[in-house]
């Protein structure tokens, strides 16, 4: 457990590309595994949610590989022939790996045991095991819906129709890889938009789905047991890494970067469009579409930011850049409310009690609701102090990135926790004139 140490930093410049997309990551391995012939995967993340991601679809009968220059070669089977893994499956701190194979597996006439790290046992898996079991999988684990998990695939699944209750592409994305082995067509109502990489990979691979928009939300239709064939691809930088080094050169005087091939989904853009309603000086440079996905340039400007009242609807399209979006809010003259984001609850931690806890420590006044938090922004904050970071990777490069501009460095207790989603975060922001180093 290596703690980090932030220092306060001069300037931010450079151009750096951040790893690629863990979201598209996860599905891209997916897909590739169930599409007969060879797909390449350029750009793949590889951190260890998706590493983990890999190491399960080979127990589960792929053939994955990656060669010297770094592309990703998988070697699907073909829906509906995946392989009886011959040990549990480790998901180690990865909700969107359990979950999808989860839903990838109930549909398959096999059994696989899901285990994962303390942050994710305690994760709800309820919310899958709904819907799965009324494709006709069972399950057994413990009574609260936690892992460790084992479903019991179904060798004769039945069509669901099924409206996801809450904001979360995890979930319909695991109903939508359940229905790829379902005869027939399944329906999935979403009442709140989410992200469409899962839609978009699935039109990309020549399945037959259709999505309709309906009263703010949307219906998906998918007809099941289709023929996948191998298909290229090339995954975007993630734009929950980008977020990071864009808010780091947003508080930072004297700042000016570039940050290059970052995807910019209409559902995962919501940070920077709230930045921008702050007063962010953000540039999106040379847009363009990459594998069924836009894409664009960053160029980010330090700015002078004033708070807002930062509109819920637009959670799910942030939904993971709140922890980033308080750093920002700590610099932002005034008070920056965020409500309607309760799913913050739910993720590798209890993210609003870490903001606020870590927020308090540093010397940023807040105040925690429910479903949200207030920040009081505009002091420079006095830092100083260690954080507990709770296997969260996004609160341990919160408060990297919240270091660079407190009167005192900032630590958190353990920096390996990073690597989830962002290897070589200390390095490329240090590229850009922060420091951050392990604290002796
Ligand atoms: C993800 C969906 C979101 C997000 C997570 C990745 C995905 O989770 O927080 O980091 O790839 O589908 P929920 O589905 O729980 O909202």
């Amino acid at each position: 457990m290596p703690q980090l140490i932030s220092s306060p930093a001069e300037k931010l410049t450079g151009r750096i590309t951040v790893p690629g997309d863990k979201s598209i990551s996860h599905r891209a391995l997916i897909m590739g595994a169930l599409a007969l012939g060879e797909s390449l995967i350029t750009g793949l993340l590889e951190g260890e949610d998706v590493l983990n991601t890999a190491r399960a679809m080979q127990a589960l009968g792929a053939d994955i590989r990656r060669d010297d220059s770094g592309v990703w070669h998988v070697r699907g089977r073909g829906v509906g022939a995946l392989k009886q893994p011959d040990q549990a499956l480790d998901m180690g701190n990865s909700g969107t790996g359990a979950r999808l194979l989860m839903g990838l597996v109930a549909t398959h006439p096999i059994s696989a045991t899901f285990i994962g790290d303390a942050s994710l046992s305690s994760r709800p898996m309820k919310r899958v095991m709904i819907p799965l079991e009324r494709f006709g999988a069972t399950f057994s684990g413990a009574e609260d819906g936690t892992l460790p998990l084992t479903v019991m695939g179904t060798a004769s699944p039945l069509p669901i129709r099924y409206e996801v209750p809450v904001a979360s592409a995890q979930v319909k994305s695991a109903v939508m890889l359940a229905a790829l082995n379902t005869p027939g067509r399944t329906t999935i109502i979403e009442p709140v938009p989410t992200r469409d990489h899962t839609e978009r990979m699935f039109r990309h691979f020549g399945v037959e789905i259709t999505v309709t928009d309906e009263k703010g939300g949307r219906v998906i239709d998918i007809m099941g047991q289709p023929e996948l064939v191998a298909r290229s691809m090339a995954v975007p930088g993630d734009p929950s890494s980008a977020a990071f080094a864009v808010v780091a050169a947003l508080i930072t005087p004297g700042s000016d970067i570039l940050i290059e091939n970052v995807g910019l989904n209409e559902n995962r853009i919501g940070l920077f469009l709230t930045l921008k309603d702050m007063g962010a000086q953000i540039d999106f440079l040379n847009a363009r579409e990459e594998c069924g996905e836009p894409v664009a340039d960053l160029r980010v400007r330090h700015s002078t930011l004033k708070a807002i009242n930062v509109p819920p609807g637009r959670a799910p399209s942030m939904i993971d850049e709140y922890p980033i979006l308080c750093v920002a809010a700590a610099f932002a003259e005034g008070i920056t409310v965020m409500r309607g984001a309760g799913e913050l609850r739910v993720k590798e931690s209890d993210r609003i009690a870490l903001m606020v806890e870590g927020l308090r420590k540093v010397g940023v006044q807040v105040e925690e609701f429910e479903d949200g938090m207030a920040v009081t922004g505009g002091a420079v904050p006095e830092g100083g102090c260690l954080i507990a970071t709770h296997l969260d990777h996004r609160i341990a490069m919160s408060f990297l990135t919240l270091g660079l501009r407190t009167k005192n460095p900032v630590t958190v207790d353990d920096g390996s926790v990073i690597e989830t989603s962002f290897p070589g975060f200390a390095p490329l922001m240090n590229s850009l004139g922060a420091h951050i180093g392990e604290s002796s």
